[in-house]
């Protein structure tokens, strides 16, 4: 069988540890033949495919990014489609399709899955927010990476007795911002999922203060104060239709600063979080993912994720997949909230 993967949407570290895992296994194990889809869903519209054979994938498990490059192309818009699709996997002789992706990149899969094309999917998303798998490849780099700019940030808070706050990836949940604010002891998480006040903000930064601590505040760019909620939507929509994030850790400081009385400095960590080498846990945990896609297409198990549950990787349908958003449950908030006072 000749199979074409696909890396779409957001990159995050661990895609190519996907590859080189989906690869080895199909090619030394199935017999399967592969080649890469340049670009996600645009190099499968336009029919932009290179060769992958095992020297093309040696040595990748440790690099960031992704060597097939990326994009946020929707396969139904502008000259996709199904008919495109189909002929263009037809005269390349490419039998089925294993798409690496988060709900976006799943939505089309599913989609061009009901109209008869032979996917499988793996899970991606350094947010951690899809639900039906336990956690995604991409979320523990990003969190280190967070954790260790916290880390910093903390000593120069203190040499300078400033409140410092860090602001982490998390469009709809506030996963990076729970872990690592839990992780280097930050004396507020504002996440999406919780409606924190301005009040409360102050106070926890006032109380760790006067503790003699350098308040840690961190927030997610997704978080919306009380005082913006109806200003959110006034920052308009991307190029995607998707509404513009980033600048809250900048706008919540100076409130913070005038609230408090206490010097306070604001740092965006932005896409740094999904740059460079994955961790350990990442890479095996992506590796597993690609071994598990290249068995599922060799079962023909056609409009199946991979995904992980526990220690095991199992099967789910890319309706589960797109079922539920995974927020952070009140209990794991609470959990952390208790070491801010
Ligand atoms: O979905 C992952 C994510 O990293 C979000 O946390 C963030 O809002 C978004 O992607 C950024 O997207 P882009 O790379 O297109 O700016």
């Amino acid at each position: 069988m000749r199979i074409g993967i696909l890396t779409s949407g957001g990159d995050c570290p661990g895609l190519n540890a996907v590859i080189r895992g989906a690869v080895l296994k199909g090619t030394q194990i199935h017999g399967q033949e592969f080649v890469g889809f340049r670009d996600g869903w645009r190099g499968v519209v336009d029919a932009d495919i290179v060769p992958l054979v095992r020297k093309d994938i040696q040595g990748i498990a440790k690099q960031g990014g992704t060597i097939l490059g990326t994009s946020r192309t929707n396969p139904f818009e502008g000259d996709g489609g199904v008919d495109r699709i189909t002929e263009n996997m037809e005269r390349h002789g490419i039998d089925a399709m294993i798409a690496i992706g988060g709900e976006g990149t799943l939505a089309a899969a599913k989609r061009l899955t009901d109209a008869g094309i032979k996917i499988v999917g793996v899970p991606k998303t350094v947010d951690n927010d899809l639900g039906a798998t336990d956690y995604t490849f991409g979320f523990d780099t990003a969190v280190q990476i967070a954790t260790d700019a916290m880390d910093r940030l903390r000593t120069t808070g203190e040499s300078h007795s400033r409140c410092m706050v860090a602001e982490v990836m998390g469009r709809h949940v506030g996963w990076i911002a729970l872990h690592s604010g839990m992780a280097s002891g930050a004396h507020a998480i504002l996440i999406p999922e919780q409606a924190i006040s301005m009040d409360q903000i102050v106070d926890w930064v006032r109380s760790a203060y006067d503790r003699g601590r350098a308040p840690l505040v961190v927030v997610a760019e997704g978080f919306v104060p009380d005082h913006e909620s109806d200003a959110h939507s006034e920052r308009g929509l991307d190029a995607f239709g998707r509404p513009r994030l980033g600048g809250i850790g900048e706008r919540l400081a100076p409130i913070i600063e005038e609230r408090t009385g206490i010097e306070t400095r604001a740092t965006t960590l932005g896409h740094i979080q999904r740059g460079g080498t994955p961790t350990s846990y990442d890479r095996v945990l992506a590796t597993r993912l690609g071994l598990a896609a290249s068995d599922a297409v060799e079962e023909g198990r056609w409009g199946r994720m991979v995904a992980l549950r526990g220690t095991d990787i199992v099967h789910v349908s890319f309706e589960e997949a797109l079922d539920s958003l995974k927020t952070v449950p009140q209990h794991r908030y609470d959990e952390a909230s208790i070491l801010f006072g």
